[in-house]
């Protein structure tokens, strides 16, 4: 006897679309999320989506605020040696766009549509174990007997301790600071800039407010970083040589600071426990591609669920983690290329000169260009 087909751990991105894609199959699903809901919606993280993350969302009935709000990108902007330069992703990458909208604004959704449709959704109650043999989620509640369990529980979950798995990884020496203002952009683009200070990141999330990062030491502290000097620093980190940028400023209402670090824990699969998101992989976010990797998990992992609940077929089971994991790595790698392009490395002055060639190189040569652009878009779900 069991309480659901499958139980979810964690209402993060991975989670919550999982669920929501097993309703729509007809699959019924528990999901326990240890914080409240006010948290998980006011969480500040990502904000690039890709086409395919977009379109699941809009092919599933939960992008209309999405599609209102959301802000269509066809390039990006790479700025180094005082000039920028614009990737035109769009026109490199089939026609493909990206969209900015924040993280925290499509957990709002799916966990509103989530309730609205009476599914179960509970806050405050962490799993402290997972049985993957038997199929048993021991929470702060209680437990729940799954024929199925969905690890979606983030870097810092306890699924990931129910998997025997090898586990890759790389702590990059340095940090993210992020802030969000109320400012409106100072580009119609994101805006990528290598610095011999160091990376700093010019986004958005809506026409008034701006979304900016630079990168910190590792251990730093944020206190020792004053409105002040967040905004002097980007202002130094953003200049164009010619003097025609001036970074908008505002009130910053957030602010916190996020390690940089490449992450995978091979297989994703454990007996009836399934991996998907941050539980299995981080990567460095100068791709922009966690949410976008967990979105592709939990479309592999549903379908497979799929399969198996309406026709016994495992197939889909089976090669999951083989599946995503493919993906996986090639957005590793991305993840990874773009960090080690953009960042103060150790300042090496070799390396220094490798990185602005690639630089150049990148921005000059459309076959590279190319590469870059149809990474960022994302690869379509059956390339990787
Ligand atoms: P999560 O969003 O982490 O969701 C996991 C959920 O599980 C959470 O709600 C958590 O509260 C819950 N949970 C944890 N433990 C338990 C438990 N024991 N029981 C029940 N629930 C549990 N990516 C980018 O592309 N750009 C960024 O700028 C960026 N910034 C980031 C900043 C931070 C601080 C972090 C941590 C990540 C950031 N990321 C960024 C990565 C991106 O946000 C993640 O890849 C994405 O959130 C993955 O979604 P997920 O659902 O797998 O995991
Ligand atoms: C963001 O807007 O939060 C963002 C954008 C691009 C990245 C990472 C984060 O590469």
């Amino acid at each position: 006897m069991t309480d659901t087909q499958v139980g979810i751990v964690g209402a993060g991105p991975a989670g919550l679309l999982l669920g929501h894609l097993l309703a729509r199959l007809g699959i019924d699903s528990v999901v326990l999320e240890a914080r409240s809901r006010e948290y998980v919606e006011q969480r500040v993280r990502a904000g690039v989506l890709e086409q395919g993350t977009v379109d699941v969302l809009t092919e599933t009935g939960v992008a209309d605020r999405l599609q209102r709000e959301g802000m269509v990108h066809h390039g990006i902007e790479l700025r180094f040696g005082g000039a920028g330069h614009r990737v035109p992703l769009s026109d490199l990458a089939a026609g493909r766009a990206i969209t900015v909208y924040g993280q925290q604004e499509v957990v709002k959704d799916l966990i509103a549509a989530r309730l609205d449709a009476g599914l179960p959704l509970e806050f405050e109650a962490g799993a402290t174990e997972v049985d993957a043999e038997v199929g048993i989620v021991r929470h702060e509640g209680g437990e729940l007997r799954c024929e199925v369990i969905a690890g979606c529980d983030g870097f810092h979950g306890v699924s990931r301790a129910a998997v025997p798995a090898q586990v890759f990884e790389r702590v990059y020496p340095f940090a993210w600071l992020g802030i969000l203002a109320h400012a409106a952009p100072s580009s119609e683009e994101l805006i990528y800039t290598h610095h011999e200070r160091g990376f700093a990141l010019h986004s958005m999330r809506s026409p008034s407010v701006t979304r900016n990062y630079l990168q910190v030491p590792p251990d730093e502290d944020i206190e020792d970083w004053p409105d002040e000097r967040i905004w002097a620093e980007l202002q130094t980190r953003m200049a164009l040589a010619d003097g025609s940028f001036s970074l908008n400023e505002g009130e910053i209402f957030e602010k916190g600071i996020a390690p940089m670090r490449s992450f995978v824990a091979e297989p994703m699969r454990h007996g009836r426990l399934f991996l998907a998101g941050d539980a299995a992989h981080i990567v460095p976010a100068t791709g922009a591609k966690g949410l976008n990797l967990a979105v592709a998990d939990v479309r592999v992992l549903a379908r497979g669920l799929g399969a198996y609940f309406d026709h016994g077929d495992e197939r889909g089971l089976d090669g999951y983690s083989e599946r995503c994991l493919r993906r996986v790595w090639r957005v590793q790698h991305f993840s990874w290329w773009m960090t080690q392009m953009l960042h103060r490395l150790t300042g090496d002055p070799f390396e220094a000169k490798l990185q602005r060639s690639q630089l150049e190189y990148v921005v000059r040569s459309e076959a590279a260009a190319r590469t870059l652009a149809e990474n960022y878009v994302g690869l379509e779900l059956e390339d990787a």
